[in-house]
């Protein structure tokens, strides 16, 4: 099957994987879908133990960072049976991809990610106005991510001009975002 639901580049959506939720680029060149994960995280250890991921597709502000810095409760997870694996995807995707994991390769700190898609669902089909305030709420929480634990002050510089946009830019479900965001980096 194909990858209708995602595109070339790289799509930044929630993965799910067995009880976790964490936001992860899936790579798509030429067709073929790739991850690259941190060792230290919860979905590289989930991918090598049960070999699939969920790709969901939704556009929650809140649940970006939330699911960045903290885990879901289990009722945040629907149970799916997919070619007789059984997976999760998020409750509130507006469209999911799942797929097979195979780690390509390993490095002392990333896995490179073989994704083979096995089905694709589009549970609504709402459309989404550009908005530059729900663009900066995902850098701004990729800069916090890695702000937590390299503490390095040009990071900083970044967040407080993402945290600008979302001011300017934001309605009140990215505003609640950047709020939580701050928190967890410690403000
Ligand atoms: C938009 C976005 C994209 C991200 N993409 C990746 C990625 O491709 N690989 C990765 O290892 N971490 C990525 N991260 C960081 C993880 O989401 C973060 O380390 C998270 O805490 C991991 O959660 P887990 O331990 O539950 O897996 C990304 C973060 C954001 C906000």
């Amino acid at each position: 099957m194909g990858l209708g639901l995602l595109r070339e580049g790289v799509n930044e959506v929630i993965a799910t994987t067995f009880g976790n939720a964490a936001p992860m680029g899936i790579i798509v060149r030429d067709s073929e879908a790739r991850m690259v994960v941190f060792r230290q995280t919860h979905t590289a250890g989930r991918i090598e133990e049960y070999g699939w991921v969920v790709a969901n597709i939704l556009f929650d502000p809140v649940l970006y960072v939330r699911t960045a810095f903290e885990d879901l409760p289990p009722s945040s997870f629907v149970d799916i049976t997919v070619a007789g694996i059984p997976m999760q995807h998020l409750a509130g995707a507006e469209g999911y991809v799942a797929f097979r994991a195979s780690v390509e390769r390993r490095t002392t700190e990333r896995l490179m990610v073989r994704l083979e898609p096995l089905k694709e669902e589009l549970i609504t089909s709402e459309v989404h106005p550009v908005n530059r305030g729900f663009s900066s709420v995902i850098e701004a929480t990729v800069h916090a991510t890695r702000y937590l634990i390299f503490r390095d002050p040009e990071l900083r510089v970044w967040i407080n001009h993402h945290a600008a946009i979302v001011r300017k830019c934001g309605g009140p479900r990215e505003l609640e975002a950047l709020q939580l965001l701050l928190t967890y980096i410690g403000e």
